[in-house]
């Protein structure tokens, strides 16, 4: 039989972290093999960072105790956990932009010379030398500005930092969330090569086939508690994913595009002659109730369409015409948002969310001209909006009057999705809608989606989850170059085909 300090690098011991009276984990015990991937699942909130933030040395527990390598952990604190060699890769990467790849690969551990006198310098020749050594084969140049890198780049200069500090477990919290589909693969790529050398991995993410496609075993928590284990998931469906997660079948929401209520088309929305940054756009309609998908490569023109008629990328000409009134594009979101159109951006943090004010407060932040007369608050309107969207996204707090930034990710994007829909908009237009949302919660998001479109409301939603888009748009337009070039609509909405048009290959897996 194998010795326990051979098969585990590290395992949890009825790990328990509480806020004050809430139970963030109860009694927790895991079991991580070595040189595996091993898949953290759960709903928003169940406490998989909260775990993480145990296991690498962030937050110390309320009980319990972690063993790494067989030998019990003495204190916690991040220095002790990486010494051991256990580290968090955050989601957002930590890389100090103005400094080389060499620079921020040792960041902190620089080799130092003497320089005239006592003074200690940097030994810029050793480092990169070090550094060279060290990002041999991994395409990453340690001359160039951390600046210049893509974000798969960048996380991957996460990873090798970790490993040049002797790392042996790493742990990725939802690393995939910025990354395009190619980037996610290459990462994946990597991930599969460092663990054939021995590396192991904790990996967090709300998506299955991500978890089916890279993990060896996983560990699911509900509500704080272990819900279930697989030692090995290579014989598991997505749908079993599922319902370890939710603990019920998940049933997906499929957009009914043939009963779709037709709404007169004149009360549409048209966009002619658009020149932005970026993008060009002669002719693009979208009718009430309708929702378009917008699928491209990053710099397609995809992103910057949304950004164009929401303000945020000024555009040079073009007009856009709604009904009887037609005007110029905003140049700010404040024109926009009192034309009727709302913008969710892909970046909850640059969205404006405060964490030091109550969910309600978020809620209601963006739309206070609706809840108010004559500048006075209504606070019976107000508590309407927000009651609404707290629990229709099934947002897990106690109350609305809790802070926002003690929500874990995925509930403060429901927060953030609440307060562009609590502005009762005309045309919405959604960037990422349900990144870091739970499968359970995504498909609520959609039926929520659709029921509005069935009032009117036209709906652009610019998605990488392509199972997302297949199943909740009318129609799809793939942008290239700047440019929309090709459209699918109803039955020829198609995963392959939108991959094959957008990103001009067909991915594996
Ligand atoms: N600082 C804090 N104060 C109070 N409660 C907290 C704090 N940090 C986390 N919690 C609570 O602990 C629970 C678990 O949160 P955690 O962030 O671990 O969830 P998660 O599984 O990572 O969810 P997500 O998928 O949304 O990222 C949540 O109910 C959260 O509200
Ligand atoms: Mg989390």
């Amino acid at each position: 039989m194998a010795d326990s300090s051979t098969e585990y690098i590290l395992r949890t011991h009825n790990l328990v972290k509480r806020y004050k009276n809430v139970a963030a984990l109860d009694h927790v015990s895991i079991n991580i093999r070595r040189s595996t991937i091993h898949g953290l699942l759960g709903e928003n909130g169940a406490g998989k960072s909260t775990l993480v933030s145990l296991i690498s040395g962030l937050t110390a527990p309320t009980e319990g105790t972690i063993t790494f390598a067989g030998e019990q952990v003495q204190g916690f604190d991040v220095k002790q956990m990486e010494a051991l060699g256990v580290f968090l890769v955050t989601q957002e990467p930590m890389i100090v932009e103005s400094m080389s790849v060499a620079d921020n690969l040792m960041l902190g551990r620089w080799p130092v010379k003497r320089g005239r006198g006592l003074m200690k310098t940097v030994d810029q020749r050793a480092l990169l030398a070090n550094a060279v050594a060290a990002l041999e084969g991994t395409g990453l140049d340690p001359r160039m500005p951390a600046r210049t890198l893509s974000a798969v780049a960048k996380r991957k200069l996460n990873i090798l930092r970790a490993l040049h500090s002797g790392g042996k477990l790493l742990i990725l919290d939802e690393p995939t969330a910025a990354l395009t589909l190619a980037d996610r693969d290459h990462l994946f790529g990597f991930m599969r090569s460092l663990k054939a050398q021995g590396v192991s991995f904790v990996f967090i993410s709300h998506y299955n086939e991500e978890i089916l496609g890279i993990c060896d075993a996983v560990s699911v928590l509900r509500n704080g508690r272990l819900a279930g284990e697989m030692d090995d998931i290579s014989s598991i469906t997505s749908d079993n994913l599922s319902e370890l997660v939710i603990g019920r079948d998940v049933p997906l929401f499929y957009r009914d595009r043939a009963t779709r209520h037709a709404h007169a088309t004149s009360e549409g929305w048209r966009v002619e002659g658009l020149v932005a940054p970026n993008i060009a756009v002669g002719n693009f309609t979208i009718a009430p109730g309708e929702i378009v998908g917008f699928a491209g490569l990053p710099g397609s023109g995809a992103k910057e369409f949304g950004l164009s008629l929401f303000g945020l990328n000024h555009a040079k000409q073009g007009h856009i015409t709604h009904g009887a009134q037609r005007y110029g594009f905003a140049q700010h979101p404040e024109d926009a948002f009192a034309r009727g159109i709302a913008y969710l951006s892909d970046d909850r943090h640059r969205d404006g969310l405060v964490g030091l004010q109550s969910i309600a407060q978020n809620i209601t932040l963006s739309s206070l001209g609706k809840v108010s007369r004559a500048g006075v608050i209504d606070a019976f309107a107000e508590k309407q909006v927000v009651k609404r969207y707290f629990d229709h996204l099934r947002v897990k707090a106690v109350a609305p009057s809790v802070l926002l930034g003690a929500l874990s990710g995925g509930n403060q994007q429901k927060v953030c999705l609440g307060r562009v829909l609590a502005t009762d908009p005309k045309l919405l237009i959604l960037d990422e809608p349900t990144r870091g949302i739970d499968v359970g919660v995504k498909e609520e998001v959609h039926r929520i989606i659709d029921a509005l479109t069935r009032e009117g409301l036209s709906v652009i939603v610019i998605t990488s989850d392509l199972d997302e888009m297949v199943r909740m748009v009318d129609r799809v337009c793939i942008f290239v170059g700047g440019q929309i070039e090709q459209e699918f609509t109803g039955a020829d909405i198609d995963k392959d085909a939108i991959l094959q048009a957008a990103f001009g290959t067909a991915l594996a897996n």
